[in-house]
């Protein structure tokens, strides 16, 4: 099939990429010009694990191709995606602008038949509004399809290649058929496409993050819980999530839920709900939780302190949200460093990915690394924001020659409590005994 994929971000670089690698014809469009002409000359611009080797594949075989100029692709693709950009507004509902624009240019540039495919993630009733911003300036048969993504970063093309489900709000024969077609090589082991109505479709998205957002701030309450009553949140998790109907997968406690998706879809949904008279209680306790818990590990380093870290030099190991990604929209790490720095500490920080990111939104505010032992070179302590895979089993007669005062404030409970009070460090993690 013949496909358009506008905007190509993390989610765009990625459908374009996997649609390519299933043998369609794939033109990804983005405004950003040196974003372009980086892709077109080869070079990958987002750090996602696997997506290189099918990037440079499907280039080579001519299936993947990179413009700036949407007017040259619309003739050709029959279902055009759009990947684009829903920030928050002031408000906190997902701002349209990125997505209304593409439309409307759409419209004057379709002179035939398409399906366009929102990938993006948006409320309840775009689709209509997509439609009618079209129908002003082109009158022929189209749809407009719901099709929101659920890939993770980090574990995108996994995800892609091989969904848990495929969600799809149509009401169209015409474009549930192309849809069917399209999505078959990459459910053949038998997960569903979802078929449902285009404002199910839209409200299952925003759900999905929703609750699992919930998860995480539920959690973080349960390790609040447990440091003021002398339990292990460790314990608790695998109590509880060996019950089937509660399960294992997203019951680890930290410094909250940050991302490009999680803050801004739960803030939209709440939105969205006060819209249609609708108090959303538990998920506005769900956004308050995350604001506490994104700063309880710097309340921890305070209070280590007595309240005065002024002068106190720390090493940060980890800055991207999460790992595998080098991703830093609303990572808990920034946020970290914005209230050291604010009460006169200074850092040094290493990440095996996002350092670049960093360094263009924090400039020299901070100092960065080489690698994660040397961040630790003068530090009076290291503090760990980012759950990467290297972390999890460090040199530790490595660390102690190069930290003395063996002082670990760890946001993502990486160690053993016990394992670490025997190698004599002074070890603070979440949730879980000091
Ligand atoms: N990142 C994720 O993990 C993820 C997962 C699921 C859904 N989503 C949703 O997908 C959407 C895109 O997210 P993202 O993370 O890929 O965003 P992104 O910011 O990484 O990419 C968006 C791209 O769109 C481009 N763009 C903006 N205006 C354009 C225009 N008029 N024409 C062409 N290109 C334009 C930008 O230059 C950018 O490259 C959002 O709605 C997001 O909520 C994201």
């Amino acid at each position: 099939m013949k496909i358009a994929v506008v905007g190509t971000g993390y989610v765009g670089l990625v459908t374009g990429t996997c649609f390519a690698e299933t043998g369609n014809k794939v033109v990804c469009v983005d405004i950003d010009q040196a974003k372009v002409e980086k892709l077109a000359a080869g070079q990958i611009t987002i750090y996602e694990p696997g997506l290189e080797k099918i990037f440079l594949r499907n280039i080579k075989e001519a299936r993947l191709r990179f413009t700036t100029d949407l007017a040259s692709v619309v003739d050709e693709a029959e279902l055009i995606f759009l990947a684009l950009p829903t920030p928050p507004g002031a408000d906190g509902a997902a701002d349209l602008k990125y997505v209304l624009e593409v439309a409307e240019q759409l419209g004057n540039l379709m002179k035939g038949y398409k399906v366009i495919v929102n990938k993006s993630t948006v409320p309840v009733g775009t689709a209509d509004k997509v439609r009618a911003t079209i129908t002003k300036n082109f009158k022929g048969e189209f749809d407009v399809v719901s099709n929101p993504e659920f890939l993770r970063e980090g574990v995108a093309v996994d995800d892609f290649m091989k969904p848990d489900r495929v969600v799809v709000g149509t009401n169209s024969e015409r474009a549930r058929k192309l849809m069917s077609e399209l999505y078959a090589p990459f459910v053949r082991q038998g997960n569903p496409v979802l078929f449902m109505d285009e404002r199910s479709s839209e409200l299952t998205k925003y759900a999905a993050n929703s609750f699992l957002a919930m998860k995480i701030s539920f959690m973080n309450e349960i390790a609040q819980l447990c440091e003021k009553m002398g339990a292990d949140v460790d314990m608790v998790r695998r109590g509880i999530g060996s019950d089937e109907r509660i399960g294992k997968r997203f019951l680890f406690s930290g410094i909250g839920y940050g991302g490009s998706c999680f803050p801004k879809d739960v803030q939209a949904l709440v939105r969205s709900a006060s819209e249609v008279d609708y108090d959303f209680k538990i998920l506005k306790a769900v956004e308050q939780v995350n604001a506490v818990q994104k700063l309880h590990l710097v309340e921890k380093i305070k209070a280590h302190y007595n309240g005065n870290i002024r002068g106190k030099h720390f090493a940060l190991w980890g800055l991207a949200f999460k790992p595998n990604t080098d991703d830093i929209r609303e990572a808990p790490a920034l946020s970290i460093i914005a209230a050291l720095l604010a009460a006169g500490a200074t850092i040094t920080a290493y990440d095996p990915e996002a350092m670049q990111a960093v360094k263009q939104a924090l400039g020299d505010t901070i100092g960065y690394a080489q690698s994660q032992y040397q961040a630790l070179e003068a530090a009076d302590a290291l503090i760990i924001a980012t759950e990467w895979s290297e972390f999890r089993t460090p040199d530790f007669e490595r660390i102690e020659k190069l930290l003395p005062s063996k002082l670990v404030f760890d946001g993502r409970n990486l160690f053993e409590v016990s394992k670490m009070r025997s190698m004599g460090y002074c070890y603070i993690s979440i949730g879980r005994p000091q």
